[in-house]
Order: structure tokens, then C-alpha cells, then sequence
């Protein structure tokens, strides 16, 4: 029987094998992790992260060839095929601080792999990951190796939250990336047959190492570069009267563009998108690419500008403060179906806010109060690392409080942000919410959800992003 270990039990680890544990009955798969609370949970009815459809599948398969412990080395020692899915966190210190990718996690579950393994063993890159790591991961394994024979694979993951499953199920396509060796094909065969038990061969695309690492990071900075792209004509659209909507349904209707990743917004979040990009500039400078990292830098630019912008519009709208005002903040995580709330704009438009000295009552159906305020309390960069190293929850923010309803959050409030686009938001009655707010009451719609002319009939001042503005908005300045 082959057996698989996956190193990192987290949003890619755990999902990743809990479906080639389904579509593989006859592979046992081990995901491993350092964090006893996290392995727990796997191993309860409270799965540690939201997905939909993930119960189902980790329900079928778990204690027949799933399985989910802290005995790292064990497994690591018995398995075939071993995944590497640990954090790979923007560096905060040193050298390219604030940009390059730390691999501490990474370098010491490959150490860990290399002191553990008694036989040959393919070692499979799925954290994402500068390019060249491979490199730097095999000089490790083969120093410390012991005549055991370890191939690299690179086999990033291009799943997005909120749909891992469906996107698991049915991936647009799976990347596998070798050394072009004998022996490297044959490590790539491997690797293609696990897949090629439910992803149809034509979908299994073989690339060399550098090709399948910087893929990744390519993937995501055009997926992000598609949001800041949108998300600069929205700031256009407001000023000209053109309805950003409209605009990227024209757009979009171009087959070489197509429709998807068009949606203007407060700014693209998730643990990967900027951090890739940041990587992504430090590989370019590192690699005497000036003009290239400039251009990419630029898109994280864009969305930090959208954040800011979306702020300042609350604040000038609400005549120029919203010091001691109750804002209701509707939706913290940092798209719909997933209560990830890394890197989500949330946590920079309440900073914008609480610095302006508003007063938050924060409603998301997936995300809890003390994930909200270690949020709001952590330094940049601090989420991405395992939970138990990150610093202790500072002192709560007084001015949030955290509410389990909607209705709870908007009562006696000044204004009301949507900061995610959850389907719920789309059917409140915002007739009983304007009854009980103050008047005059605004939404700051940051999600295009809400229908605006519906709520300005029942009285609301509503800004929705890069549509045509309320004349209340009109005059007021908007700029970052
Ligand atoms: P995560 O933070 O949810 O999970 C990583 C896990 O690795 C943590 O539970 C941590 O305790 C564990 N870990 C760290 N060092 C370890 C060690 N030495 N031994 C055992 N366990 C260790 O991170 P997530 O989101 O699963 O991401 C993992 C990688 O996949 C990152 O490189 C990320 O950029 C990449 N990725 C993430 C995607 C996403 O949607 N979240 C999508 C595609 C790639």
C-alpha cells in the first residue's frame, strides 16, 4: 500500500488529502501537523477551518485511510510520498524583510525528513514557495540524506477558499514539476498516477522545477492583478458617473478577458495574494529586475489604495468623523464561505476607522470574537505562522464589540460597512435596520450586495464602489 504523509495540517493540507483519501481508498494518507490543538480538531466533529463540503469527505474517510496526528516523525518515516504544506510567511526581519518568503518551517520539516527517513522517499513541494527552493531543499536532504535517494517535486496548489472541495474535485488543472532526469520523470509518474485516479491525464500538466514553482506565484499576481485592475477603473467610475458593473460586464464579454475576477471591492485579501506578490518583487530585485518588481509592486499598491479610499469615504461622508460614532461592520472574513480571515480588508478598513476613533460592532456568521480582535491587535505579517508561536493576544480593542446577528450590530448605529459579500447580506431587511439606526443613516456597501436604489427609497445615504454616486457624496473628498 502506498503511503502518503502531508507535513501541515491547514487550509491546504487538510482539504488536499482529505480528497486524495477519498479518491484513493487504497493509499493510506497521514496529515501531520506541529500543533496538538489543530490535530485535535481534525480529529473532532468542529473541523479547525470552514469549507463547504469538507465534513462529508473527511467524515468518509477519516480512521479508515485518513488519518490525522502529531506524531510527525512516524509518519514522515513510513510514507512513500511526502507533502510539505507548512506556513511560508512573508519575513518581517533581516534581510528582504517585509518581501522575501521565510522558510524556517519549511528548511526544518526538510531537516526533520532527512534526519527521520530510513527509505527513498519523494519529497513534494505544496507550499507555495520562491522559485529555486527546490534547490536549496534537496541540498539539505542530500547532505543529511544517509544514502537515501529523495526526489523534489514542485506540485503547488492552486485551490481557492471558500470552493477547496469542487475545486479539489474538479481542478482546472494539476502542475507537477521535476527534475528532467530519469530519475525525476519517474518521480513525476508517481506523483501523475495518485492524481490521475480522478483528474483527466490532458489536466495533468509536467513541468520542470522553476516552471511549476513560479507558475504559482505568476497565477496568483494575475488573479490579483485582474482585482487592483478592476478596482482602479471603480475609482474612475466614481468620478465620471460610469457604473463599474457595467464596465467589466463589457469588458468581460471579450473573450480574451472573460468574466471572471472582475468584481470591483474594498480590496482582495487571503493569505496568499499579496504575499506571493511580495515575493514575487523580491525575486525580481534579487534577480536585477527593477521594472518588473516596480510593475507588480503596483498592484499591491492599487488595493492598499482601494482600502484607504473606502475609508475615506466613510469618514468624509459622515461629516468629515466618526469619532464616538457606532459603525456596524457587516462581514470580517476575507471573501464569502470561509471564516479566513488573513490578510482580509476588514482589518485595514476598522484600523482606518478606530483611528478615527469610530466605535465597531462587527457581525461575521463564520468568524468568532477573539479571532476578530487577534486580528485587529496583530502586527503585519505576525498571522502566518503556526498559531501556538504567534504572540499572545495583546489587550482586546475596547472600542470593537463583536455580535452574533446582524440586526445586533446595526441597532442605534451611525453607519453600516459590508466588508464581505456573504449571501446573507443580500436579504436583511433594511427597512427594520433603518428603523432602528441613526439618522441619517448610511451604508457603505463595500461588496456591491446590496440592491442601493431599494435602500435610498427607504431613506439610507448608500456608497456602493465604483457606482454612480448619491448626490449626498457628490462634493466630498474621496482621495487616499
Ligand atoms: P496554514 O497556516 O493553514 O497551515 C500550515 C500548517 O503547518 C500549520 O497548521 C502549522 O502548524 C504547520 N506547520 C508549520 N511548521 C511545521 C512543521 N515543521 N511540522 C509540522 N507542521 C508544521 O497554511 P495554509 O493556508 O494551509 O498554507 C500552506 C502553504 O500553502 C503556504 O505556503 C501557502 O502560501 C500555500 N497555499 C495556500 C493556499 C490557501 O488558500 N490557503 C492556496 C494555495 C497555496
Amino acid at each position: 500500500m502506498v503511503k502518503i504523509c502531508c507535513i501541515g495540517a491547514g487550509y491546504v493540507g487538510g482539504p488536499t488529502m482529505a480528497v486524495i483519501a477519498l479518491k484513493c481508498p487504497d493509499i493510506e494518507v497521514a496529515v501531520v501537523d506541529i500543533s496538538v490543538p489543530r490535530i485535535s480538531a481534525w480529529n473532532s466533529d468542529t473541523l479547525p477551518i470552514y469549507e463547504p463540503g469538507l465534513d462529508d469527505v473527511v467524515k468518509q474517510r477519516r480512521g479508515k485511510n485518513l488519518f490525522f496526528s502529531t506524531d510527525v516523525e512516524k509518519h514522515v518515516m513510513e510514507a512513500d510520498i511526502v507533502f510539505v504544506s507548512v506556513n511560508t510567511p512573508t519575513k518581517t526581519q533581516g534581510l528582504g524583510a517585509g518581501k522575501a518568503a521565510d522558510l524556517t518551517y519549511w528548511e526544518s520539516a526538510a531537516r526533520m525528513i532527512a534526519d527521520v527517513s530510513k527509505s527513498d522517499k519523494i519529497v513534494v513541494e505544496k507550499s507555495t514557495v520562491p522559485v529555486k527552493t527546490a534547490e536549496a531543499i534537496e541540498k539539505i536532504l542530500t547532505h543529511n540524506s544517509k544514502g537515501i535517494n529523495f526526489q523534489i517535486l514542485s506540485n503547488p496548489e492552486f485551490l481557492a477558499e471558500g470552493t477547496a472541495i469542487q475545486d479539489l474535485f474538479n481542478p482546472d488543472r494539476v502542475l507537477i514539476g521535476g527534475r528532467e532526469t530519469p530519475a525525476g520523470e519517474k518521480a513525476i509518474q508517481e506523483l501523475k498516477k495518485v492524481y490521475a485516479r480522478w483528474v483527466p491525464e490532458e489536466q495533468i500538466i509536467c513541468s520542470n522545477l522553476w516552471s511549476a514553482e513560479l507558475s504559482k506565484l505568476a497565477a496568483n499576481a494575475f488573479l490579483a492583478q485582474r482585482i487592483s485592475s478592476v478596482n482602479a477603473m471603480s475609482a474612475l467610475c466614481e468620478a465620471t458617473g460610469a457604473d463599474v458593473t457595467q464596465v467589466s460586464h463589457a469588458v468581460g464579454k471579450d473573450t480574451r478577458i472573460g468574466p471572471k475576477f472582475l468584481n470591483a471591492s474594498v480590496g482582495f485579501g487571503g493569505s496568499c495574494f499579496q504575499k506571493d506578490i511580495l515575493n514575487l518583487v523580491y525575486i525580481c530585485e534579487c534577480n536585477g529586475l527593477p521594472e518588473v518588481a516596480n510593475y507588480w509592486k503596483q498592484v499591491i499598491k492599487i488595493n492598499d489604495y482601494q482600502k484607504s479610499r473606502f475609508v475615506n469615504r466613510v469618514v468624509s461622508s459622515m461629516f468629515n468623523t466618526v469619532s464616538g460614532k457606532k459603525i456596524a461592520i457587516l462581514g470580517f472574513a476575507f471573501k464569502k464561505d470561509t471564516g479566513d480571515t488573513r490578510e482580509t480588508p476588514a482589518i485595514d478598513v476598522c484600523k482606518g476607522l478606530l483611528g478615527d476613533k469610530a466605535r465597531l460592532s462587527i457581525y461575521d456568521p463564520q468568524v468568532n470574537e477573539e479571532q476578530i480582535q487577534r486580528d485587529l491587535a496583530m502586527k503585519k505579517f505576525d498571522w502566518d505562522h503556526p498559531i501556538h508561536l504567534q504572540p499572545l493576544s495583546p489587550t482586546a480593542v475596547k472600542q470593537v464589540s463583536v455580535v452574533w446577528d446582524a440586526y445586533a450590530a446595526t441597532k442605534d448605529a451611525h453607519g453600516i460597512c459590508i466588508l464581505t459579500e456573504w449571501d446573507e447580506f443580500k436579504s436583511l431587511d433594511y427597512k427594520k435596520i433603518y428603523d432602528q439606526m441613526q439618522k441619517p443613516a448610511f451604508v457603505f456597501d463595500g461588496r456591491n450586495v446590496v440592491d442601493a436604489e431599494k435602500l435610498r427609497q427607504i431613506g439610507f445615504i448608500v456608497y456602493s464602489i465604483g457606482k454612480p454616486l448619491d448626490d449626498w457624496l457628490k462634493d466630498l473628498p474621496a482621495i487616499a
